[in-house]
């Protein structure tokens, strides 16, 4: 799929049916010509495909929204999850560097344990818990040893008004059930789609303005300002939904806090999943607005 956009940046975008893939196809078309490509035309396990491709497009920039994202299922999964996270990122690096293209990439708060009191910046430890989280950080590593501009966006709890997210699995439980168990020590800042594929367009379109120096390659942390639980998550998406005119007379399920302790899961995630977004502000006058605004923009926009 082609987005032309005269005299503008040549931009090859993976995973573009995913959450934050579908939202880069609209905001990166405004940048120049788009090829924007799902799992058939370019699959991260192929590396034939992924040279092809990049070769086909000459890219000089490309955006890999394309990951393996099913925290739980990657604990018995491992070899797929680093196949596609690791592997294909290192693959697509190295095709980019073949062609002289710059890469953008995202990563996840999953890589760090969680143990920090304060918010993490990108110059902490990593030290993933799972399966997925190590995934993400081999991937991170393989694209800064492949010797090109990068940039790694490292975001947290993503979600949409479509797609596969706690947003929508928990405005769908509370109708079907009277009680929900949440989460409510595990403290981060719900991310919008949209606004991460706004920020991605603004970052690139500056970068590309610097020539795509790679002074500013690294790891940068971007993620809604403010922070909650996902029981506060919940619990603003539930009362927004209430005080709505499309859910006039309809009955939502009681929230009830737990600890994770309380809710097992194959996969461990970090008790603190903040990030300061500080050097994306300073390096590209960027950041994203407050977790409860966004939110408030989704709701409206759900029918
Ligand atoms: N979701 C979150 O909460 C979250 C949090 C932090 C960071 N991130 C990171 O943000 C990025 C975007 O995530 P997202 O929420 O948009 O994920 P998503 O909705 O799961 O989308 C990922 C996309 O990647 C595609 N994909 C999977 N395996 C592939 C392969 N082998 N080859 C090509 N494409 C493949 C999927 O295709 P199919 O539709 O065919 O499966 C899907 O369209 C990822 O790097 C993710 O790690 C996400």
């Amino acid at each position: 799929m082609k987005e032309k956009h005269s005299g503008g940046l040549r931009i090859l975008l993976t995973g573009r049916d995913g959450q934050v893939g579908r939202e880069l196809s609209r905001t990166l078309s405004k940048l120049g010509e788009v090829t924007a490509t799902g799992r058939d035309e370019l699959d991260l396990t192929s590396d034939y495909a992924i040279g092809d491709m990049v070769h086909e497009v000459r890219p000089q920039l490309i955006v890999n929204a394309a990951a393996y994202t099913a925290v739980d299922k990657a604990e018995s999964e491992p070899d797929f999850a680093h196949r596609i996270n690791a592997e294909g990122v290192a693959t697509l690096a190295s095709a980019a560097k073949s062609v002289g293209a710059a890469v953008i990439h995202y990563s996840t708060d999953y890589v760090f344990d969680g143990s920090k009191e304060t918010p993490y910046v990108e110059t902490d430890r990593p030290h993933p818990l799972s399966v997925y989280g190590k995934s993400k950080l081999d991937g991170e590593k393989a694209l800064a040893a492949a010797g090109i501009p990068y940039l790694i966006l490292r975001t947290s709890w993503v979600y949409g008004g479509e797609g596969k997210n706690f947003l929508l699995t928990i405005l769908r439980l509370a109708m079907e059930r009277h009680e929900l168990h949440v989460v409510n020590d595990q403290i981060g800042a719900p991310t919008w789609s949209r606004d991460l594929a706004k920020a991605t367009a603004s970052i690139a379109e500056k970068w590309h303005h610097d020539k795509f120096a790679t002074a500013k390659s690294g790891v940068y942390h971007i993620a809604a300002a403010g922070k909650t639980s996902w029981f506060g998550f919940a619990e603003e998406a539930i009362r927004l939904r209430s005080a709505s005119a499309a859910a006039q007379g309809e009955k939502f399920a009681r929230l009830v806090p737990i600890p994770s302790s309380d809710y097992p899961t194959p996969a461990e995630r970090p008790k603190n999943s903040q990030l300061d977004c500080a050097k994306l502000a300073r390096e590209f006058d960027c950041s994203l607005p407050e977790w409860k605004t966004s939110l408030a923009a989704v709701m409206r926009a759900l029918k």
